[in-house]
């Protein structure tokens, strides 16, 4: 029983079962193959984005959002009050995330390749985008950078992928893709 000392206070100069060892070197050699797929899936699957990331405190981060909120501000998204933002094609965009929303809603124009930042001002939240299969975590204190081109038009939601608390489930957002204004 457990609870007991071992009878052989040196256990690890007893001999190793063969299956012991055999199942070392699969656990060993499963490992390895884990690993590298995590690797080689961001070439073949598209999925484990390449991405930046810089130290940013969450007020520098915020008052950025809010600057370019303030300027390209093209409307209010329905009943919700949250701001809708059309910037520049091919530009730098700001996402916020803070309990319980993601801000602003961005729209972005299909085609341009945009540089989408993402950061905290909060807590630890996770950006996921609908319905691809992209999940970034989002930390307060960091600023994630990864470059999207939008290949079709529509509406986008983001949820929220890390429990952040009581609000979480209500925490979603939106992207919206429009026609390209200025042709490609
Ligand atoms: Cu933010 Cu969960």
């Amino acid at each position: 029983m457990a609870i007991h000392p071992p009878q052989q206070r040196i256990w690890w100069r007893e001999p190793i079962e063969k299956m012991e060892v055999a199942w070392i070197a699969i656990a060993f050699v499963w490992g390895l193959v884990m690993f590298f797929t995590m690797i080689a899936w961001h070439f073949w699957g598209q999925q484990n984005l390449a991405n930046e990331a810089y130290r940013v405190q969450p007020e520098a981060y915020v008052a950025k959002v809010e600057a370019m909120t303030e300027q390209y501000k093209v409307g209010e998204e329905g009943d919700t009050g949250i701001e809708v933002v059309h910037p520049p094609a091919g530009s730098d965009v700001y996402l916020l995330a803070r309990l319980w929303q993601w801000w602003p809603v961005l729209e972005l124009e299909k085609g341009k390749t945009y540089r989408l930042h993402l950061s905290s001002a909060d807590w630890q939240h996770g950006f996921s985008l609908l319905p691809t299969n992209i999940n970034i975590q989002v930390h307060p204190g960091y600023e994630m950078v990864v470059t999207v081109t939008p290949t079709e038009t529509g509406e986008f939601s983001i949820v929220c992928n890390e429990y952040c608390g009581i609000g979480h489930h209500t925490m979603s957002g939106k992207i919206r893709v429009v026609e390209s204004k200025g042709g490609k």
